[in-house]
């Protein structure tokens, strides 16, 4: 391909001239990067073969892994859908449009190529007004999984769609930097019970609240290398490794203070690599006036806000690289919250590697 057109859209008031070429692309089987309350989507017509193939060609993703649908209503989103539990309704009703993806049961007429010939769909109805403005122009479901290259973190910013994309698809809207900075959390309803697939910005405990149960948690979201099951090993793609940077990750464990002497050995320890390290606010300050530097450092955001740290992390896995960073250690917080998505993340980026 060879131009891709890039339009800014005013984010809280997006300019319907604007979106109406999106949506002319979207019609005419073409691929168009949006904004979403999460990442950026890489969206094509979900109902056009042609045009879901070309999704897979440049992201490079293997045909393994299903896309989901992105719709602009519920009544969208039903008609997707062979069944609706009570469920569905009961977190469409508290948490939609927002970053939750449903897994459910998937009607007939959507092409094999979404689903990986699962017998079910991933639906997801965001709130970002952009994201809803496009879908609707475009009068079908959009099929939209992040805007990166396969592996690369998921893109924050409309720069780093370009960075992975340009050149490859027809247009970019930039909306401006992502709110929640990590993709949806992902439940399967399709099975007897709920099971959590993927954290993300709607938190396990909120959803167990909502729906009155507790919520069991696939093995692959703090062991991407347990992944049990069908639906469970495709959620998590078929490479293991994920959201990574070119930089190994690793991931710095144990209490706060452990976590410190961790880094500080760390970097001592390897003197003239180049490391980064990805701090929390509390610990940037000692990092920073240590007396060996890293090629990178960053303060993801405090301790006490896993939200900050999700919405700082895969953009700043991407400044590492822009700074040469061979290793980036990143501290680890508690898994619960927003916290249990920044770890899963990490996880994923860093396979086993820990100190
Ligand atoms: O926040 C988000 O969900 C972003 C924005 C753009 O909407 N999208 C996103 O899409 O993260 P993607 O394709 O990068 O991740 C979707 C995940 C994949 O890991 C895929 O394997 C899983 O959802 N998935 C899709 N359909 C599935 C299904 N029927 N069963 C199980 N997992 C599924
Ligand atoms: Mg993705």
């Amino acid at each position: 391909m060879s131009e891709t057109r890039y339009l800014r859209v005013n984010p809280s008031c997006p300019e319907s001239y604007l979106i109406a070429q999106g949506a002319e692309v979207i019609k005419k089987g073409g691929l168009v990067a949006f904004p979403t309350e999460t990442v950026y989507g890489l969206g094509a017509d979900g109902l056009n073969m042609d045009a879901v193939l070309k999704i897979f060609q440049v992201k490079g993703r293997p045909r393994g892994n299903p896309l989901t649908l992105h719709v602009a209503s519920l009544d969208q989103a039903r008609k997707l859908v062979s069944s609706w539990p009570p469920t569905a309704e009961l977190l469409a009703k508290k948490f939609l449009p927002g970053p939750l993806t449903l897994i459910l049961p998937r009607s007939e007429g959507i092409p094999d190529l979404v689903t990986a010939g699962l017998p079910n769909i991933g639906l997801r109805y965001p709130s970002n007004r952009i994201a809803l403005e496009l879908i609707k122009a475009s009068g079908v479901p959009l099929a939209a999984p992040s805007a990166n290259i396969s592996g690369c973190p998921s893109p924050t910013g409309a720069q780093h769609v370009l960075a992975d994309l340009e050149g490859k698809i027809d247009l970019i809207l930039d909306g401006g930097p992502t709110e929640v900075g990590m993709e949806s959390t992902i439940i399967s309803l399709a099975g007897e019970r709920p099971l959590l697939l993927r954290p993300g910005g709607v938190t396990k405990e909120e959803i167990e609240e909502a729906l009155k149960e507790e919520i069991a948690v696939a093995n692959s979201v703090l062991h991407p290398d347990k992944a049990s099951g069908e639906e469970e090993s495709r959620c998590q793609g078929v490479n293991n490794k994920q959201y990574a940077p070119r930089a190994q990750v690793i991931m710095v464990t144990g209490s706060p203070g452990e976590q410190v002497t961790k880094v500080k050995n760390f970097l001592a320890a390897n003197r003239g690599r180049k490391i980064g390290v990805l701090a929390t606010s509390e610990h940037f300050p000692i990092y920073e006036s240590f007396s060996v530097s890293p090629v990178y450092l960053t303060a993801l955001g405090s301790r006490t806000s896993p939200e900050e740290i999700a919405s700082r992390l895969f953009s700043a896995f991407r400044e590492c690289d822009q700074a040469g960073a061979e290793m980036v250690l990143v501290e680890t917080v508690a898994p619960t919250g927003m916290g249990l998505a920044v770890m899963n993340r990490l996880c994923r980026a860093a396979e086993q590697h820990q100190i």
